[in-house]
């Protein structure tokens, strides 16, 4: 095949080059998103397609020095602690969107679950309001949620009660919040396989690649159709890889 050199498609190329420029502008200014667990399993894949679809990432964590040292120059890293609220104003400033991937390090101690995944939220998503951020999205577990009453259950130190509540307060925040709830996560890339979005009363514990939970936290930064959606997810090699984008509809807010 042969291309012929005409005026029109110089002019096609031009105007091409002449967009380049701006194209790539756009994707530099789409916003800062605060990352909370960006140096954790899951938070790190997070951290990582936030980046390159465009955004200024501002990675939490409670030690800098040690983040810097692991991905120098990648992320603005900034220390907080989300036990103290004082912490949380600083590195909110400026920040569009957040997306939290925290837990506690600990079942016991300083670091506990109600320190740190209920009064952690908590200070969290009071600092968010005040800094009017557009959207929250919450990273929690499958295992914790309102469609059980986990008050009973006393596993790791009553951890999935206090996760539960701490959505609760993402979900009468008056922010606008999508709360992803992953069951088994291996650390793997997404965009493999195909994946699937469950209401959690309908779900069973299966794999979801983490870099699959990157992608749908992406997503669920701007899209509407997530905005006051709870739900668990799971990889299915069956499905279509992007059959998940149109299932937001049928999901419940728990
Ligand atoms: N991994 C899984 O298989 C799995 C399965 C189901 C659900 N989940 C859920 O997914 C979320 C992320 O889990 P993960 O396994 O990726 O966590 P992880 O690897 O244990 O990382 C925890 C993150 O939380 C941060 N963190 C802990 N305490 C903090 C505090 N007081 N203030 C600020 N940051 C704090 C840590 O940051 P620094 O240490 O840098 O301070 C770290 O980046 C959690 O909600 C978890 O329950 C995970």
């Amino acid at each position: 095949m042969t291309y012929r050199i005409t005026r029109r498609s110089i002019l096609a190329a031009l105007t091409a080059a002449a967009l380049m420029p701006r194209a790539a502008f756009a994707q530099e200014n789409k916003g800062r998103v605060l990352v909370l667990g960006a140096t954790g399993r899951i938070g790190r894949f997070i951290a990582e397609t936030i980046r390159e679809a465009g955004y200024t990432v501002r990675g939490v964590t409670r030690d800098a020095a040690r983040a810097e040292s692991r991905w120098p120059r990648m992320y603005e890293w900034v220390e907080a602690d989300v036990r103290d609220p004082r912490t949380l104003t600083a590195p909110l400033e400026g920040v569009d969107y957040i997306v939290s991937s925290i837990r506690s390090s600990e079942w016991s101690g300083p670091y506990n679950p109600e320190f740190v995944d209920y009064v952690g939220i908590r200070n969290l998503v009071d600092a968010a309001k005040a800094a009017h951020i557009k959207h929250f999205v919450l990273v929690s577990t499958a295992t914790s949620g309102p469609q059980v009453d986990q008050s009973q259950n006393p596993a790791k130190n009553y951890v999935r009660y206090f996760k539960t509540k701490g959505e609760e307060y993402v979900r009468e925040s008056g922010l606008s919040w999508t709360i992803i709830a992953p069951g088994r996560v291996p650390e793997e890339p997404g965009g493999q396989t195909g994946m699937i979005l469950h209401a959690r009363k309908d779900y069973f514990i299966s794999n979801i690649a983490a870099g699959d939970v990157a992608l749908v936290a992406l997503d669920a930064l701007t899209n509407p159709a997530a905005r006051g959606k709870a739900f668990a997810l799971r990889n299915d090699p069956d499905v279509p890889l992007d059959a998940w984008r149109d299932q937001y509809a049928g999901l419940p807010d728990k």
